[in-house]
């Protein structure tokens, strides 16, 4: 990839290089005062401060060289030192046949990271995933095809809370309830049922009822501890039965991924780390890294120059059970001795920001890490009207599946107002409802940083006006069908050329995308693939609204513009790809 940003800097670094100075104040970068030039130099400034020179007369000398260059049509100075640039059509033209020619290649930043695992979704066993999971499945399916994008090899991990305590209280609440199963049977080495004995309803409701009962009644607690160590020490009966907790839970997640339209290369779980677990401490320990503290085993992770004091990592509580860090770590071990990433990106609620400093810190010390930079890419929370983390209206949590439901419901609504799909056969108008709830979802989701929270209301997510999903997939259905009906009446996309100010002004547009990538890659940051489709969308709209296409008598000029508006097509579909919003062939 050469960025127009890029190809531009190299000039203003040559103008730079030949005034003496270093290359590296001849960035050139997009302006905040498009009215009086496209692009930007701010270098001279800083390079004459440093030389004690006059920064006007070094900006007329650079920018003098920059006219030479035959590359701007003006070159003009501002302020105490500024260079206003706006390229040629040519310059602008050059950038956008590359881009045509191979827009993968064009697209697609240099310098990703070759191996990455990317660790999201998270749901719990017996827990309905609620929207703080939603945020983690969108954010991390962006993210992945974000890194396979830009030529990663990206394995993505479900990570499944499978091992916890949160089995205990399970196993517990099953066995008050149904006391002569197999599974309680003392001594019992099975073989054992193969038909689960609960739902994932059931499920659903004995967790709750257990969580709070252990709340109540420290025995309950005591017992469920028990569970768990018992499970976690093999117990064959606890086994079992865990084992159908977690393909019924499973059962549920595969259906609600797929209507989200993520994949995962895995589904592994924290259980999935429990075989390495007793060679990871017993070597912790030999090197004294595992230390005792109050009956539990830990590992002290305080550095130097710490504002607030860290607390160890607790590897094991004194009845011998794991805990969630016990299992993070020993993933870890797992994942660098299966796939020996360069990057671990954990795709989790800020408020675990501590837990991964932790277990980072721990991985590191110990070597677990091996060379992988391992990384929390936090968010915040999905908030009511009230400000305060998203409920349903009974103060329940919000079900993914529900949620779902709701934005599909309320597409419904909205394409019908809009008239559109309406003449569509009914398959295909419920196919459409579903991915303009989806994109509403996705969109207003993705479209924030990923650290704001943000107030879920789906009668402003799925508008078909404004910064919204369906706005951006309409917008790339409207130019699917401009180019369906210029194929129908035989008008074919001709060579580039660039004119009028809108024209320009998609062109430039589409030229800052993979500007827009590479940012979003570096940053982690889908925020910034959301701004840059929503760009492209509204130059689009400008273009759109002030030329003609189809009707444009002069054919080298209708050619050129289809030709932008099927670059404008590819790019759109490439970001809204990336930000895992489907589009409709037509609405
Ligand atoms: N199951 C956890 C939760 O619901 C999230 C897991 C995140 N991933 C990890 N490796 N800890 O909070």
């Amino acid at each position: 990839m050469t960025t127009i940003l890029a190809r531009l800097s190299d000039l203003a670094a040559d103008a730079f290089e030949a005034e003496g100075f270093a290359r590296d104040w001849g960035v050139v970068r997009p302006s905040d005062r498009p009215d009086l030039g496209e692009f930007q130099v701010s270098g001279a400034l800083g390079a004459a401060k440093k030389a004690g020179e006059n920064p006007k007369a070094l900006a007329e000398r650079v920018a003098d060289r920059l006219r030479a260059t035959g590359r701007f049509e003006t070159v003009s100075l501002a302020g105490p030192g500024f260079i206003n640039l706006t390229p040629t059509a040519g310059t602008i033209i050059a950038d956008l046949a590359a881009l045509q020619a191979n827009p993968r290649a064009a697209l697609a930043p240099a310098g990703t990271p070759a191996k990455v695992v990317i660790d999201f979704g998270g749901p719990n066993v017996a827990k309905a995933m609620h929207v703080g999971h939603l945020r983690s499945s969108i954010i991390g399916d962006c993210l992945q095809r974000l890194f396979r994008f830009c030529g990663a090899n990206v394995v993505s991990d479900i990570h499944m809370g499978d091992w916890g305590l949160q089995m205990g209280l399970l196993i517990e609440e099953i066995a008050r309830e149904q006391p002569g199963l197999p599974y309680f049977q003392p001594g019992a080495t099975g073989p054992f049922p193969a038909q689960s004995p609960v739902t994932m309803d059931d499920l659903e409701r004995l967790y709750p009822r257990a969580a709070a009962a252990a709340k109540d009644d420290p025995e309950r607690a005591e017992a469920a501890r028990r569970a768990t160590a018992a499970l976690q020490a093999g117990e064959p009966g606890y086994r079992a039965l865990w084992r159908h907790f977690v393909t019924t839970t499973e059962t549920g997640l595969t259906r609600e991924f797929a209507s989200l339209g993520v994949k995962f290369d895995e589904w592994k779980g924290e259980s999935d780390a429990d075989p390495l677990i007793p060679g990871m401490i017993a070597d912790l320990r030999s090197r004294g890294l595992a230390v005792e503290s109050e009956g539990a085993l830990v590992l002290p992770i305080t550095e130097e120059g710490d504002k607030k004091e860290l607390p160890p990592l607790l590897l094991l509580k004194s009845d011998g059970a794991a805990l969630y860090g016990t299992t993070d770590l020993a993933t870890i071990l797992d994942r660098v001795r299966r796939h020996d990433p360069d990057l671990i990106l954990y795709v989790v609620d800020q408020r675990q920001h501590d837990h991964f400093t932790q277990v980072f810190r721990a991985a590191r010390k110990s070597g677990i890490a091996g060379h992988a930079a391992l990384e929390h890419i936090g968010f915040g929370t999905v908030n009511g009207p009230d400000g305060k983390p998203f409920k349903t209206r009974a103060g329940g949590v919000m079900k993914l599946a529900d949620l779902i439901e709701m934005a599909r419901e309320e597409a419904r609504t909205r394409l019908r107002e809009q008239g559109l799909a309406v003449d569509l056969d009914p398959t295909e108008q419920e196919g459409i409802a579903g991915a303009v709830g989806i994109a509403a979802i996705k969109f207003a989701d993705l479209m924030n940083h990923r650290l704001t929270n943000y107030v879920f209301d789906l009668a402003r997510f799925v508008r078909f006006e404004g910064k919204t999903g369906p706005y951006l997939q309409y917008a790339a259905v409207r130019v699917k069908s401009l180019l369906r009906k210029a194929e129908e009446e035989g008008a074919k996309p001709g060579a580039l050329a660039i004119a009028a100010p809108a024209e320009r002004a998609l062109a430039l547009a589409l030229l800052l995308t993979p500007t827009a990538i590479e940012t979003a890659r570096d940053k982690r940051a889908p925020n910034a693939l959301a701004d840059q489709a929503f760009a492209i969308a509204q130059a689009f709209s400008r273009f759109y609204g002030e030329h003609h296409i189809l009707s444009e008598a002069d054919e080298a000029v209708r050619g050129a513009r289809l030709a932008l508006s099927a670059l404008t097509l590819r790019v759109l579909e490439t970001l809204l790809d990336l930000l895992g919003i489907p589009v409709p062939e037509r609405m």
